[in-house]
């Protein structure tokens, strides 16, 4: 049998530390470890227990569950805490998921919730301790592709998960994804993977990230594809700073030969790191007006970053859609030829989207899929790609703008 998971208790009433140890005691997979009346005595015993799991207070006469969680996590690396706190309590929340707490519990809650919340939690650190051997290491670091737009809902995310799942079976090479639409990214769903962590906790791992951490956080689709999915609740995307963006990027590109990141429609600081460590931006456009006029701006900032000419493609979506403009008339207006041309397809893709099976696997001869077929083979040919020369955007972009 496994080993019981052991539970530590940090509330100021006494009460409530009676009934949760009885729910503990009563609950064949745990132990109850012991527990602590104060955040100052939590911290004490969380070094001499060792639990797995502590379930903590927020409201406390003097220290509060906040500024223990901060002591014991820096303390304690693996040390699991679950915040307990009354409604209404939501900014304390997200202060409390900053300081390294793994989930958290509203009072009054069940002791089914309770059982849950602590198994769940339990289960994701164990996976996440558990080394996964995925393989050799690429043999040179991998290419960083990187779907980008000025422009929101253009179709970033769809090509960035069709264009990895053909790159991998095109290639055969192990390919990741990075996504990097940290406040609502939704690769997981576009592939229907249920990621138990993601970055928000990727970037929490207090020793340094090297391959064998950042595999702990990949969630598999498929034989060759691993997902770093974003955050499961856009509060945490604050956590993900842009230096703890490029030393993630700089590890996948070690891991894997290709690594294909979805972003947002902005020039965050975030969003330049992926940029400038990209090996290959594909710019995606639309033939309405806005888009066109946002999607040359993009390119005006991206030339004005020092890029590469060859670093930028731009990829129009939805080709040929309802009342939109000429292609040729974008291409004159963005001075820039389309490098690939996806045709709109509402049927597939939006039904691929629903089911979540990329295209290129439920419908892999429509002409949609099929254009990014095409754009894999241009990719995995090198087409292009040349390693990017750092430039120090961030600092650069400052200096342009004030
Ligand atoms: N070629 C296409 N034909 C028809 N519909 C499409 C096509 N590409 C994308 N769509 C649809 O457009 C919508 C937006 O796509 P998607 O989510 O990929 O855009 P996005 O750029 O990632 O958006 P966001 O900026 O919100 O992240 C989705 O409903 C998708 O199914
Ligand atoms: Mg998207």
């Amino acid at each position: 049998m496994a080993a019981k998971i052991s539970v530590m208790v940090v509330d100021d009433i006494r009460a409530t530390r009676d009934n949760i140890r009885k729910l503990i005691e009563f609950h064949p997979e745990m132990s109850f470890a012991g527990e602590a009346g104060s955040a100052e005595e939590a911290i004490a015993k969380a070094g001499e227990l060792q639990p797995d799991v502590i379930l903590m207070d927020i409201n406390m006469p003097g220290m509060d569950g906040i500024e223990a969680t901060n002591v014991i996590a820096g303390e304690n690396p693996g040390a699991i805490v679950i915040i307990m706190s009354v409604q209404g309590e939501q900014e304390y929340l997200r202060k409390a998921m900053v300081a390294g707490a793994k989930d958290y519990l509203t009072k009054p809650f069940t002791g089914d919730e309770l059982v849950n919340a602590i198994r769940q939690v339990h289960a994701n650190e164990q996976r996440r301790r558990k080394v996964i051997n995925f393989g050799p290491k690429a043999a040179e670091p991998g290419k960083i592709i990187t779907v980008f737009s000025t422009k929101g809902g253009v179709g970033k995310t769809t090509i960035a998960a069709n264009l990895a799942v053909a790159i991998q079976q095109k290639t055969g090479e192990r390919v990741g994804i990075v996504d990097a639409d940290l406040q609502f990214g939704d690769i997981a769903l576009f592939l229907n993977i249920m990621p138990r962590v993601t970055i928000a906790e990727l970037v929490r791992e207090s020793e340094g990230l090297d391959d064998k951490v950042l595999e702990g956080y990949l969630t598999a689709y498929g034989e060759g594809v691993r997902v770093l999915a974003a955050p499961l609740r856009p509060e945490q995307a604050e956590m993900v700073s842009a230096a703890s963006i490029a030393a993630i990027l700089k590890v996948m590109r070690a891991q894997f030969r290709y690594v294909i990141v979805d972003t947002t429609p902005s020039f965050s600081e975030q969003m330049l790191t992926v940029l400038d460590m990209s090996d290959l931006v594909l710019l995606v456009a639309a033939l309405d007006l806005p888009t066109v006029k946002n999607v040359k701006l993009c390119m005006e900032i991206l030339e004005s970053l020092e890029y590469p000419q060859e670093k930028v493609r731009l990829v129009l979506n939805r080709a040929h859609s309802e009342g939109g403009m000429d292609i040729r008339e974008a291409e004159e207006c963005l001075r820039r030829k389309f490098a690939a041309t996806l045709p709109s397809d509402g049927k597939t893709v939006v039904s691929s989207v629903n089911r979540g099976i990329p295209f290129v696997v439920s419908h892999p001869d429509t002409p949609v899929a099929q254009k990014v077929f095409a754009l894999a083979d241009t990719i995995a040919d090198g087409g292009g790609l040349k390693q990017p020369e750092v430039h120090g955007v961030v600092g650069r972009l400052r200096r342009m703008f004030g």
